[in-house]
């Protein structure tokens, strides 16, 4: 490949990646222990905190006892429910320890899982 043709093709590729990841807007990220992730960490993190709600709640948050399900419950139940669990407006036994190992963002992302699932 002559230099002429290098560059034309480099300068494709560039206005290509630039043009894709214009049209897509910036990728979602979320604050880890205050640091900025890609979306892709953040999914990983979302199901790794999900998953410790599971030994009470149910795999998949499918109640198998007398704790309530999580699993198919509404988004804004569940962020709501974190919430005063964790301000201590809502009696719980357990629960407030739980919600004050998570921050808001997380409980938005940990409501989003649970709502997902059918
Ligand atoms: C050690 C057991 C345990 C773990 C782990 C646990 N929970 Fe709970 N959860 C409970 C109990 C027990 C209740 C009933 C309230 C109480 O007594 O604390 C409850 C109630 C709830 C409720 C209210 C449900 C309703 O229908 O109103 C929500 C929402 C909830 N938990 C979310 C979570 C989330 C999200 C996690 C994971 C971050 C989690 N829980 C982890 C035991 C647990």
């Amino acid at each position: 490949m002559n230099m002429k043709r290098r560059e034309a093709v480099v300068a494709a590729i560039l206005w290509l990646a630039t043009g894709v990841a214009g049209a897509a807007g910036p990728a979602p990220t979320c604050l880890i222990s205050g640091k900025e992730k890609p979306a892709s960490v953040c999914a990983a993190h979302t199901k790794t905190i999900s998953a410790t709600c599971f030994i009470c709640h149910g795999p998949n948050g499918k109640s198998v006892a007398a704790i309530p399900g999580l699993a198919g419950q509404d988004k804004d139940y569940l962020v709501t429910a974190m919430r005063e669990f964790r301000d201590g407006k809502r009696e719980s036994t357990v629960m407030q320890k739980y919600a004050l190992g998570y921050t808001d963002s997380e409980y938005e992302a940990i409501a989003a899982f649970f709502a997902a699932i059918k």
